[in-house]
């Protein structure tokens, strides 16, 4: 599907407890993006030129007239989402997209690999890497396809979206498993421990899709390698285009090559990426 560069208008943000932020925005033009798929977007006052910041479409909605809502999950980091947190309603905003390589589709470049295909998933994000994850969680929901929902972060404010989680995957027959480092929501510890316990217990995963920090996603890789299952990460890399131009979000593969993130990416196989 061909990627659409507009405006998009802002409907609202919501201030979720603070650093993250909900952004709904109406696109008139853009097709709807596959899991995992992102748009570059960036505020309407920006402080000075910038890039802008690649977003995981995390919910989307066709709406009545044709245009499609789109939700960003964002967390403040530094200038850029702090000018999207701080957008307006009725504000103008630059959106491109839907970008990249999702879930679904990494399937179809792997002869022989049958990770997204069928079975049970287990879904692990952390923090603010389950924005990667919303619309598959929606997808296999949709599919009636079984998953639990991993969600690991440093205090309960960063399982921002939990509820959520819990409910999609609940729906599946599948539920939602937390920790924190601080022990402020569900276990204390790393989300690595319970997703390993699982594997380890064959709680019947055919599938593992990751995102979140580089550390997480890459314990994550050999914790389904240890058990033989095969699975997916949504990676991240600072981008400045989105759409292969730059040449600057270059993933190491395993091979020896590289890949773009935002081409080839950011979906990767597990076994695909030299973590
Ligand atoms: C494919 C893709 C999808 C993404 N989806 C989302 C999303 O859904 N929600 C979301 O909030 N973010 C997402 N990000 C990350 C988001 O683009 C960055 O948070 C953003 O680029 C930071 O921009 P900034 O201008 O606020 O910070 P900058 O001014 O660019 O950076 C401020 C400081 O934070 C550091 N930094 C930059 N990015 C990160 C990061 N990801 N983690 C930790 N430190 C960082 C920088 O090195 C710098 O020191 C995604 C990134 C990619 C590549
Ligand atoms: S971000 Fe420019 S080539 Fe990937």
């Amino acid at each position: 599907m061909a990627a659409v560069d507009s405006r998009g208008e802002v409907l609202d943000v919501q201030a979720l407890p603070l650093p993250y932020f909900l952004l709904r925005v109406r696109v008139a033009a853009m097709e709807p993006a596959e899991p995992g798929q992102f748009v570059m977007v960036a505020g309407a006052n920006r402080p000075e030129p910038y890039l802008r910041r690649a977003f995981s479409v995390y919910d989307q909605e066709a709406a009545a007239d044709g245009s499609l809502v789109i939700s960003l999950l964002g967390k403040v980091i530094g200038r850029g989402t702090e000018a999207l947190a701080a957008c307006l309603p009725g504000e103008r905003i630059p959106v491109l997209g839907p970008l990249g390589t999702g879930f679904h589709s990494v399937a179809a470049r792997s002869p022989g690999y049958d990770g997204s295909g069928s079975g049970r998933a287990a879904l692990v994000a952390g923090g603010i890497g389950s924005a990667g994850l919303g619309l598959l969680a929606q997808a296999l929901a949709r599919a009636g396809r079984s998953f639990d929902f991993f969600y690991g972060g440093r205090s309960a404010e960063d399982l921002v979206e939990a509820e959520t989680f819990r409910r999609l995957s609940e729906r599946t027959g599948g539920r939602l498993v937390k920790t924190t480092e601080d022990g402020s929501a569900g276990k204390r510890g790393l989300i690595t421990a319970p997703l390993e316990a699982g594997l380890r217990a064959s709680a019947g995963y055919t599938t593992v899709c990751t995102c979140g920090p580089h550390g997480l996603m890459a314990a994550v890789a050999g914790i389904a390698a240890a058990s033989g299952v095969a699975g997916e990460a949504a990676t991240e890399t600072p981008m400045g285009c989105g759409y292969g131009a730059c040449l600057g979000c270059a993933v190491t593969l395993k091979n020896g090559g590289y890949a773009l993130c935002c081409r080839q990416g950011p979906v990767f196989r597990l076994d695909e990426v030299a973590w």
